[in-house]
């Protein structure tokens, strides 16, 4: 049959295949084969010049030559380095890629900033619940049912009758009601409020709030705390000014601004507690006095880093996020 060993010759190609380790090789066999001017392409051609009785059965054992070196040589290739490793070098002294890191958001850097000032003034950090009920985030606080300034803590309620804490104020009778005086604490933590969102608003922003209780804590000592704690973080030149105010829970109450520029602007609410809530807490309000204050988290941060809507720092943008690293 044209005396062609079609055994011999398959055994050749595949032994061939089976030896390359490249996609440059694997393609040189292919051309010697199967290119142009390749054996079993010459072999194709002589079909029809093949005795006629031969013909069918040569045309056959061609064609399945071919198939199985293709279907060889597609397998093998997926198996070898592609070839553009192959002029790959490997430059150890290059500079590598630096992986992406994270950092601390930088409303929670600003929590570790506030609270390490009053850590230094001997406060202790404690953690809240953003679930209350609303006898901690009002009745305890001196804010009855039907009072009308529960409308400035304006509230989202579970269908349960639970509540998301519009206040950080939670943790004042939640901590008493745990210890006994003297105590000196700071609770950072969300609180929400049903607030069109806009550049200066958010449902959900976040509060550190302080209490400082024993038998003789004054007004002036809310005063020197409060000075020391925005002097160091504002600097020792920073003016304020202790503006009178109205919460429920103080008495007498204030709300501390800051020179910015040359505008006033709130930062703090404080005062010294209530009796009524000391009373709610367990405490005697003829045996304790203090000071608490509440600061709004998102406020400072924007004032610090020259930022002029709240919604970023909820949106996540790394290259906004990037530049507190
Ligand atoms: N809870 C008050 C607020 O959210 C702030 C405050 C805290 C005022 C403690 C006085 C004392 O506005």
């Amino acid at each position: 049959m044209a005396n062609v060993n079609f055994d011999q010759l398959e055994r050749e190609v595949c032994a061939a295949i089976q030896g390359a380790s490249t996609e440059a090789e694997l393609e040189e066999i292919r051309v010697r084969y199967l290119g142009k001017k390749g054996n079993i392409t010459g072999l194709l051609k002589q079909i029809g010049s093949v005795a006629l009785d031969e013909r069918r059965v040569f045309g056959e054992k061609v064609n399945q030559l071919k198939n199985t070196v293709e279907t060889f040589l597609a397998e093998k290739k997926s198996q070898v380095s592609p070839s553009t490793l192959k002029d790959f070098h490997f430059d150890p002294t290059l500079p590598g890629i630096a992986p992406n890191v994270g950092s601390l958001h930088p409303i929670t850097q600003t929590i570790r900033e506030i609270s390490n000032i009053f850590v230094g003034l001997g406060f202790e950090v404690v953690d809240g619940r953003e679930i209350e009920t609303e006898f901690y985030n009002f009745t305890a606080l001196n804010i009855p049912k039907e009072h009308p300034s529960r409308d400035a803590f304006d509230t989202f309620y579970t269908a349960k009758g639970a509540l998301l804490r519009s206040q950080t104020s939670t943790v004042q009778v939640r901590e008493m009601e745990k210890r006994k005086p003297p105590l000196r604490i700071i609770a950072p933590g969300r609180v929400y409020r049903p607030d069109a969102v806009d550049a200066s608003h958010s449902f959900m922003f976040h509060q550190i709030e302080g209490l400082m209780v024993d038998g003789h804590t004054t007004f002036s000592d809310l005063k020197g705390v409060l000075h020391i704690f925005l002097r160091k973080l504002f600097g020792k030149d920073l003016q304020m000014r202790f503006r009178p105010h109205f919460f429920p829970f103080t008495e007498p109450s204030v709300e501390i601004d800051i020179r910015w520029g040359n505008r006033w602007l709130e930062v703090l609410g404080a005062g010294q507690v209530n009796p009524s809530v000391f009373k709610q807490a367990g405490y005697n309000p003829k045996n304790v006095q203090g000071f608490a204050f509440g600061v709004g988290v998102e406020r400072i941060a924007m004032l610090r880093h020259g930022i002029n809507d709240i919604r970023l720092f909820f949106e996540n943008h790394v290259k906004f996020l990037e530049q507190f690293q």
